[in-house]
């Protein structure tokens, strides 16, 4: 088919049956409410209320106020076709100290969200942690204290036993590798921290969080679905064919791999282990701590949203040029073919397990609803269009895939970014709090009414 954005996209044949398509949101992201109801602060609260941490000076206290318009925004998620939606838990609603005393009130409200799911016909994906930690742990260590893998499994108990009888998908962190790097080593997300070797102990201790509360919540319920969420690259030469650019994507691809093998493969890759070593930033841990990382999965969740291209200079130094012809507004270079490259690089990598593609989609800046409240956002329209081509053709090459869950259902909070960054299907304007489903929500509930057939821009 040709569509007025001019992009050719043909898929014909629709996707497996019982293919999965939904959105995802998290938390601080979208709820707002942050004291609402014996919810306790977390490190998004606290870094956000910082002067200078995040653009604007913005925050989470209200963001897309979900909290409150849980019901219309999932009648308006039912109303786009969706079969799935992926949200986060927020620990310190749940837990205000963390550990310890449960706040009924705060698991009350997931309790009734999944309720409304499930009454609408929407099949539940659960995140346990989507980075707001409650401040109450960081200021006994955070991730840096080994107990927190303690906590961390106690409050996935606490969660499964009130939400497993419904829920069925549980993934357990989302993307620890930007966790440990964003939050402990570049230091522009929460708790801010600047330093290598701390983000390679927190990202360690992630490792142990994510086996015990998977250990945890088979001890509950043995029906759940379990997972993780890292978020994957594909990385490519620059120069197709050029030795040094393929040297620096194999060294590039072993860091990667720092952050996937301990929890797929039970082991940090070697040549990685013998630079950290070298270097001084190696985590402390016991023996056993891999091990138990790499508990058994029922489906590895992926986050992709952009690949890399690779060019290593005479001098030794590796840059990134922007060799994709497009990026989206935040600069993330617009790559559909790395999303069916990458899914072919993970399942050579780690076996042909269960994917589901856990968050997937595309910043633009200055989106308005015209006065007939329509929002054209082709360029959003042909993201995911062709996204989904590459879910098609890594399909057809016998990838597992099982689903697809579009960043974001609507508008919201980009971390350290704030607002200005629009990743939503439905449009929010936040100051009224008004919702209009984007072109890109009409296309989306076509694709998801179709299974994935029918690939029509909006009229
Ligand atoms: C991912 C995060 C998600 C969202 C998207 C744009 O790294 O998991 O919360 O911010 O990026």
């Amino acid at each position: 088919m040709k569509t007025k954005v001019g992009f050719p996209v043909q898929i014909g044949a629709a996707f497996p049956k019982g293919f999965l398509w939904g959105t995802a949101t998290a938390s601080y992201q979208i709820e707002g409410s942050w004291k609402a109801d014996g919810k306790g602060e977390s490190i998004w609260d606290r870094f956000s209320h910082t002067a200078g941490r995040v653009d604007r000076g913005e925050t989470g206290d209200v963001a897309c106020d979900h909290y409150k318009r849980w019901r219309t925004d999932l009648d308006l998620m039912k109303s786009m076709n969706l079969d799935a939606y992926r949200f986060s838990l927020s620990w310190p609603r749940i837990l205000p100290e963390g550990r310890g005393l449960v706040n009924r009130k705060g698991l009350d409200f997931y309790d009734r969200l999944v309720d409304g799911l499930l009454a609408r016909g929407i099949e539940p994906l659960v995140t346990l942690y989507h980075w707001d930690l409650p401040q109450a742990l960081q200021d006994a260590g955070g991730w840096l204290n080994r107990r927190t893998a303690d906590w961390f499994a106690e409050y996935a108990a606490v969660c499964s036993k009130r939400l497993g009888d419904r829920v069925r998908f549980w993934a357990t962190i989302n993307e620890p590798n930007v966790v440990a790097y964003c939050g402990y080593q570049g230091g522009f997300h929460a708790p801010g921290v600047k330093d290598k070797a701390t983000a390679a102990q927190v990202f360690h201790h992630l490792m142990l969080a994510h086996g015990r509360a998977v250990r945890a919540l088979r001890a509950t319920n043995k029906n759940l679905k379990i997972g993780i969420c890292p978020n994957i690259m594909m990385l490519y030469p620059s120069r197709a064919g050029h030795p040094g650019d393929l040297q620096a994507v194999r060294e590039r691809r072993d860091s990667e791999r720092w952050y996937l093998d301990p929890f797929l493969l039970g082991k940090y890759p070697t040549r990685q282990l013998r630079i950290a070593e070298r270097e001084g930033w190696a985590p402390l841990g016991k023996p056993g701590d891999l091990k138990e990382a790499a508990a058994p999965l029922d489906f590895l969740g992926i986050n992709y949203y952009f690949s890399l291209f690779l060019k290593r200079f005479p001098n030794g130094r590796t840059m990134e040029p922007k060799l994709a012809p497009q990026s989206t507004d935040l600069g993330w270079p617009f790559w559909p073919d790395g999303l069916r490259d990458m899914l072919l690089w993970v399942t050579q990598t780690y076996g042909r397990r269960p994917l589901v593609i856990t968050e997937n989609g595309a910043a633009y800046f200055r989106e308005k609803p015209s006065a007939a409240g329509r929002v054209r956002d082709g360029n959003r329209v042909k993201y995911l269009a062709l996204h989904v081509k590459a879910l098609r053709e890594a399909l057809d090459r016998g990838v597992n895939l099982r689903g697809y869950c579009c960043w974001s259902f609507m508008d919201n909070f980009e971390w350290s970014s704030g607002y200005q960054p629009r990743f939503g299907l439905v449009h929010v304007d936040f100051k009224t709090q008004k919702r209009t489903v984007k072109d890109s929500g009409r296309f989306y509930a076509q694709v998801a009414a179709s299974n994935g057939a029918q690939l029509r821009e909006p009229e």
